[in-house]
């Protein structure tokens, strides 16, 4: 059985590319008989930047009712919030002491995200030259080894990732072979999987970067959960170009080839001739429709019950406690610490 471990980071609202890149995979993943998922949802990480606690509260549950009506069966997959395994928080610490603050600082996350704060170490200055520059939480740059600790806790053999993530991957690899050569095997080093297919969904407003909750405007989103009507002046607006041929070009027409790939990914129909851009936007709308209004149903319906999927986090957490709890003890042993 290989153990997969799939992470969904609760800011702002899944979009498609979410469903197309990570979540499909994840519930295609469960009719497959050697591989066993948990989706987690990493509420810790979206606290290290400045949040909102209501919001937090809110997009967790939110993220996991998204994650339940897009097809993820708690009986086949586990799905937990971050924060209720408190073994990923004991493991996270234990981890920092085999990792370099160098070796922290250098990822590119967090390089991006602290840019303009004054250097690590020293507080903003109140006037001169940096004054009011942004206050870094030390929780940013020791995340990638919460995020390696997550990875390790739950033996897991695969992580699907990003291009945004792959760097955090090799971080919680590195770790894991450097604790096993220095205190004996203990962890399993974890291979990091791309999604299967070109799955990388684009923005509609900006087709050189992929969709994004952290893009500047909504214009390059699909919601998830957007009404109908929102995803159809959404699609109409999606940027193209002026040569007015319908077909894959990614250098030349991202925009149109992007359009192409949504619908693929939405419908098995045979594309047959789409001569105009309009007739290609229609197409997508109607594809893009399908395959949300479904989930916007059911998600409606799980909503009505948040009990019930606070139930269905509390069941994944037994779930996957057990075999947390062993790899924290292992860890804790191999490191000379009292049992
Ligand atoms: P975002 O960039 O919107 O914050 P995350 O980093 O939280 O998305 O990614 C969650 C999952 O969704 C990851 O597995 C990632 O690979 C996938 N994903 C995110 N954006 C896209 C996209 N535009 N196309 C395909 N997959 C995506
Ligand atoms: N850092 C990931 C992101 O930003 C989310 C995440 C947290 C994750 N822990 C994980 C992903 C463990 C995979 C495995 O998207």
């Amino acid at each position: 059985m290989t153990r997969r471990l799939t992470g969904f980071q609760p800011t702002g609202k899944l979009h498609l590319g979410n469903l197309i890149g990570a979540m499909r995979p994840l519930v295609q993943a469960q009719e497959r008989p050697d591989t066993r998922s948990i989706a987690m949802i990493a509420d810790l990480h979206a606290m290290t930047m400045e949040h909102d606690p209501a919001q937090l509260r809110a997009n967790t549950l939110q993220v996991a009712t998204v994650l339940l009506a897009a097809g993820v069966d708690p009986r086949r997959t586990a799905l937990i919030a971050h924060s209720q395994v408190p073994e990923h928080s004991e493991l996270h610490y234990l981890l920092e002491c085999v990792t370099g603050y160098g070796e922290a600082a250098r990822m590119i996350q967090f390089r991006e995200k602290s840019a303009g704060s004054p250097l690590p170490g020293f507080s903003a200055p109140s006037e001169g030259p940096g004054a009011g520059s942004k206050h870094v939480r030390l929780s940013l740059l020791t995340y990638p080894v919460l995020m390696a600790a997550d990875i390790l806790v739950h033996d897991s053999e695969q992580v699907p990732v990003g291009d945004d993530q792959s760097q955090h991957l090799e971080l919680a690899r590195t770790i894991a072979t450097r604790f096993n050569t220095r205190y004996g095997e203990t962890f399993t080093v974890p291979e990091g999987i791309r999604p299967e297919s070109a799955a990388r969904v684009m923005d509609l407003a900006d087709p050189a970067r992929k969709m994004s909750k952290s893009s500047p405007s909504p214009a390059g989103r699909i919601g998830l959960l957007d009404s109908p009507d929102v995803i159809r002046r959404t699609i109409a607006r999606a940027v193209t170009d002026t040569v007015g041929i319908v077909r894959d070009d990614p250098a030349g027409q991202p925009g149109v080839t992007n359009l192409l790939g949504i619908l693929r990914a939405c419908s098995d129909r045979e594309l047959g001739d789409l001569h105009s851009y309009g007739a290609l936007k229609r197409e997508v709308t109607d594809a893009v429709e399908a395959v949300l209004t479904p989930i916007r149903t059911r998600y409606a319906e799980l909503a009505e019950d948040p009990d019930h999927v606070r139930k269905v986090l509390s069941e994944g957490k037994a779930w996957v406690r057990p075999r947390a709890a062993e790899t924290v003890r292992r860890t804790r042993a191999a490191l000379g610490l009292l049992d």
